[in-house]
């Protein structure tokens, strides 16, 4: 391990379904630019942040391996994408995320998108199952799973997902979808956390900051931690990277969390829908 990581002991962890444990906080790298990735990882690492989330879509998965050859320990998270799905394309796009992110064992895989219509993401997660199995993955999750979604890969391998990775912030707060992964013991991990502009300059968030003395990123970042929520918010910026991290010594209270959950809309979502979702 790297002496030059800093000590985490402030940071909470979750425990998965799986026994395995996840740094609550971790980095996202979408739109993080392939050639500018290593450096805002290997920054990020040396801040503190113990987890990156990436994926074959990102194309930046050779930056996260670059950034971290010198971190083992690193919680790393990647996930196949659409074009990718079935049985043995999934177990070769596996390979492929594996020798970019320079590690034979990653700490999570996920499959991206449902994708319904193309009518494969059952047999994907079969090719997970066997992964896990075979000791080449430590835990398997998905993302964008609608509850009929979870319950057809379910059934068909008895293998609960260790993670259902969702668009969730204060303006779209999935409260049915993640009473529906509490109920099968599926950890929620909230992607696009900080909502866009929109969120970070809503003015009941711009309150809280204020009552706290934080600021509106800090806020939402802590509304996640709070609500027992995996998050990982993107930034490619050192300033915003630490201010992101910066949330493991302050608490909101009942009734700062009770403004936010008022923040919830019926048509909140920023992203596509994963029953019509075409990519
Ligand atoms: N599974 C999926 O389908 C899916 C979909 C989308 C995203 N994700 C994952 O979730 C991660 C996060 O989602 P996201 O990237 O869409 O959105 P996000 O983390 O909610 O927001 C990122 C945006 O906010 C800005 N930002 C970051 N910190 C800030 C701060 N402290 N103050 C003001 N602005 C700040 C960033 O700009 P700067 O970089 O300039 O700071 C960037 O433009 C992704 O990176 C990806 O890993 C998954």
């Amino acid at each position: 391990m790297n002496d030059e990581v800093p000590y985490l002991d402030n940071q909470t962890r979750i425990t998965l379904n799986d026994g395995r444990v996840i740094p609550q906080l971790g980095l996202g790298v979408w739109k993080t630019p392939p050639e500018e990735t290593a450096t805002v990882v290997r920054e990020a690492v040396k801040l503190g942040y113990h987890s990156v989330d990436t994926a074959r879509l990102y194309r930046n998965e050779d930056g996260v391996g670059e950034a971290l050859a010198d971190y083992p320990d690193v919680f790393v998270t990647t996930k196949v994408w659409n074009d990718e799905q079935g049985y043995d394309n999934t177990l070769r796009a596996y390979e492929e995320s594996c020798r970019l992110l320079r590690r034979p064992v990653l700490d999570m895989y996920l499959i991206h998108w449902p994708m319904p219509e193309q009518g494969q993401y059952v047999e994907t997660w079969k090719a997970l199952v066997t992964l896990q199995r075979e000791g080449r993955v430590k835990s398997i999750g998905v993302s964008n799973f609608e509850p009929d979604h979870l319950s057809r890969i379910m059934d068909a391998t008895g293998v609960v997902p260790a993670v259902n990775q969702i668009e969730l912030h204060p303006f779209f707060q999935q409260k049915a979808l993640r009473a529906f992964n509490e109920q099968h013991n599926i950890r929620t991990e909230s992607w696009r956390p900080l909502g866009k502009g929109q969120v970070l300059e809503n003015a009941t968030i711009g309150e809280v900051a204020r009552s706290v003395g934080r600021t509106p990123a800090q806020v939402i970042i802590r509304w996640h931690l709070q609500n027992g929520l995996i998050v990982i918010p993107k930034s490619a910026n050192p300033k915003r990277l630490a201010e992101n991290l910066d949330v493991f010594d302050f608490t909101l209270t009942e009734s700062d969390m009770a403004a936010i959950e008022k923040l919830d809309r019926e048509d909140g979502r920023m992203g596509a829908h994963p029953m019509t979702a075409r990519f």
